[in-house]
C-alpha cells in the first residue's frame, strides 16, 4: 500500500510517497521550510502545499515533535505553545482532504528503524534516539513500542537533560566533540541506569557522524548508528498511518500490526 509519509520538523517539512510494506521511497523527497514561529494554522498550510504537490487522494502519515495521543498534540518543547491541545490529525485533514495519521516523530522514526533498520530482528529493549534540535526517544520490547517516551527531558545537572546534551546543544555553545559527548555519556548513562536496554540507536543528521561522538559514550549496551537517516520519519508515519488503515480504526495506531506485517 503507498501513503505518503510527511515529517515535520523544526526547519523542514518533507514528504515522499512510500509503499508502507516495503519501506521504500518510491518518489524524491519533496521539502518545504518549516514556516516561522511554527504555529498550528501555518503548518497545516505546508503540509497541504506536501501533498498537492503529490497529488495526493490517499492516506497520510504525519510525524510530529510531541506528544501525540489520537492525534492531539499534549506538548510543545520546540514548538510554538498553542500545538498544546490541538488537534493536529484534524487540522492536517482539513488542510489536505485526505485520512492523517499523526505520530510522535522520534517514535515514526523508531518504528522505520526497528522494522527495517538498525533494530531489525533484534529482541529485548532498544532505545531509538534522535538527536537534533531536541532529543527524541522511542522505546522497544521485543519490537513492541511503548508510545510517547520523552526521555529527552530527563532531569540532569539540575537541568533539563535536551537542553544540555541535543545536538543544538552542541552548536549553540560551540562544544568540541569531546565535551559533547561526554554531555552524551551522562546521559546515555542515565538512560541505562534506568532502562537496562540491550541497544541504543542513535539517529537524527550527527548520527553520520558517529565516529566523532560514540568514542565517549561508554554504556554497556552497544549504540547503533540509525540506517535510515533523514528518511526514517517519512517511512516511520507512512507505516503508523497503514498500521491504522489495516486496523480499520481511525483512532490511535496499532504498532503490532505494523510489526506483524
Ligand atoms: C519533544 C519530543 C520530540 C523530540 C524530537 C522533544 O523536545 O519533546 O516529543 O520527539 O523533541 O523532536
Amino acid at each position: 500500500m503507498h501513503v505518503l509519509g510527511i515529517d515535520i520538523g523544526g526547519s523542514g517539512i518533507k514528504g515522499a510517497i512510500v509503499d508502507a510494506e516495503t519501506g521504500d521511497m518510491i518518489t524524491e523527497r519533496y521539502r518545504l521550510e518549516t514556516p516561522d514561529g511554527a504555529k498550528p494554522a501555518d503548518v497545516a498550510t505546508v503540509v497541504g502545499q506536501v501533498a498537492r504537490h503529490f497529488d495526493w487522494t490517499g492516506p497520510i502519515g504525519c510525524t510530529f515533535p510531541a506528544v501525540i495521543r489520537n492525534g492531539v498534540a499534549y506538548s510543545a518543547a520546540n514548538v510554538d505553545d498553542s500545538w498544546i491541545g490541538t488537534d493536529a490529525k484534524a487540522l492536517f485533514e482539513e488542510a489536505t482532504g485526505c485520512q492523517v495519521t499523526v505520530i510522535n516523530d522520534a517514535d515514526a522514526a523508531g518504528i522505520a528503524e526497528i522494522v527495517f533498520g538498525a533494530g531489525k530482528d533484534q529482541q529485548g529493549v532498544i532505545i531509538m534516539l534522535t538527536l537534533g534540535t531536541g532529543i527524541g526517544t522511542a522505546l522497544f520490547v521485543d519490537g513492541h513500542l511503548l508510545p510517547n517516551a520523552e526521555l529527552g527531558h530527563i532531569e540532569m545537572n539540575g537541568g533539563d537533560a535536551e537542553q544540555q546534551a541535543a545536538e543544538s546543544a552542541r552548536k549553540r555553545e560551540s562544544l568540541s566533540w569531546k565535551k559533547w559527548g561526554k554531555r552524551l555519556n551522562q546521559y546515555f548513562q542515565a538512560l541505562e541506569f534506568l532502562l537496562s536496554p540491550d541497544l541504543f540507536i542513535v539517529g537524527g543528521g550527527v548520527s553520520k557522524k558517529s565516529e566523532k561522538f560514540f568514542k565517549y559514550i561508554e554504556t554497556r549496551a552497544p549504540l547503533a548508528v540509525a540506517q535510515m537517516l533523514n528518511e526514517a520519519g517519512i517511512i516511520g508515519g507512512a507505516m503508523a498511518a497503514h498500521a491504522i488503515f489495516q486496523s480499520g480504526d481511525d483512532g490511535e495506531f496499532d504498532h503490532r500490526v505494523i510489526l506483524a506485517g
